[in-house]
């Protein structure tokens, strides 16, 4: 695997690939990624991924500071996984200036959910994520369903912006007692980790019910944020949402149930298509 610290140079190592595959990510890799890249594989003649932790879409009072920075461990994972180039800025060299044209999403997407949690957020994401997609140029992009919202955000952006660039989501894997994989498990205490799960299992109680035919979706949301709420956790929402757009449910269209909760000062999400 080649790693590039410019983006000169990732641009003349790809200056005559054929098709090419990006799954973008912030580091601190674990089987949720490398199953990215492993589907990558199937969609293209060369993989590249890039690791970056984007300073744009943390608020002042998130994580960015002590987001895991694991590179060499991240390294050896890409270069099994067959990933090609690997795409490796500094902060110097993605944001010489400080950032000053940004891709807004939609209001209807930005300001529900992750969005009214985490203001900017997206706009963030959005931008850093056309930012990558100009420099790399890739054919087909692949990100993880874990983060269900970014997911719709991104589509939506290479679809408004007439971006030729095929997205896929991937699957969320998960620990064998359901917790969905992420780079913020590692903040959580042995007994935090024991308790963690309950998130997943929460929103499965849920799937299950609807599944069943129950429609009182207020109802089911309202009792699994008390429920987490008696176990220790600070919910942000638990809620039922149209898959296609994020918004209110109703009986006929295909739905999801995502969840955002803190649990001590850990911060997770996890959602289950229904
Ligand atoms: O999902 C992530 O890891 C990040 O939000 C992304 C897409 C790499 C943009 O920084």
């Amino acid at each position: 695997m080649q790693v590039h610290r410019s983006i000169q140079s990732l641009r003349a190592a790809l200056k005559n690939a054929r098709r090419i595959a990006f799954a973008p990510t912030m580091g601190n890799l674990h089987a949720g990624h490398v199953s990215l890249m492993e589907q990558a594989r199937h969609h293209s003649e060369t993989v590249v991924s890039s690791i970056f932790v984007n300073r744009l879409q943390f608020g002042p009072n998130e994580d960015f500071d002590k987001y895991p920075r694991t590179f060499e461990a991240d390294c050896a994972q890409l270069d099994a996984a067959g990933v090609a180039h690997l795409f490796a800025p500094d902060e110097a060299e993605l944001y010489p200036a400080p950032q000053q044209y940004f891709i807004s999403p939609a209001q209807a997407q930005d300001s529900i959910l992750e969005g009214a949690c985490r203001p900017g957020h997206f706009r963030g994401v959005a931008t850093v994520v056309a930012k990558l997609f100009n420099i790399v140029q890739p054919h087909v992009a692949l990100f993880g369903k874990k983060d269900y919202q970014q997911l719709m955000v991104i589509r939506n952006m290479v679809r408004e912006l007439a971006m030729p660039i095929e997205i896929i989501g991937c699957e969320t894997i998960r620990a064998s007692d359901g917790l969905a994989l992420s780079s913020r498990n590692g903040y959580l205490s042995p007994d935090e980790r024991a308790e963690a799960p309950r998130l997943h299992r929460q929103l499965a109680a849920i799937a299950e019910a609807v599944r069943a035919g129950r429609q009182d979706f207020s109802a089911l949301e309202v009792a699994a944020v008390s429920h987490l709420r008696e176990a220790g956790w600070a919910p942000d929402y638990v809620a039922i949402r149209r898959q296609q757009d994020l918004q209110a449910a109703d009986a006929r269209s295909p739905l999801v149930v995502l969840a955002a909760a803190r649990l001590g000062t850990t911060r997770l999400i996890d959602n289950l298509e229904i």
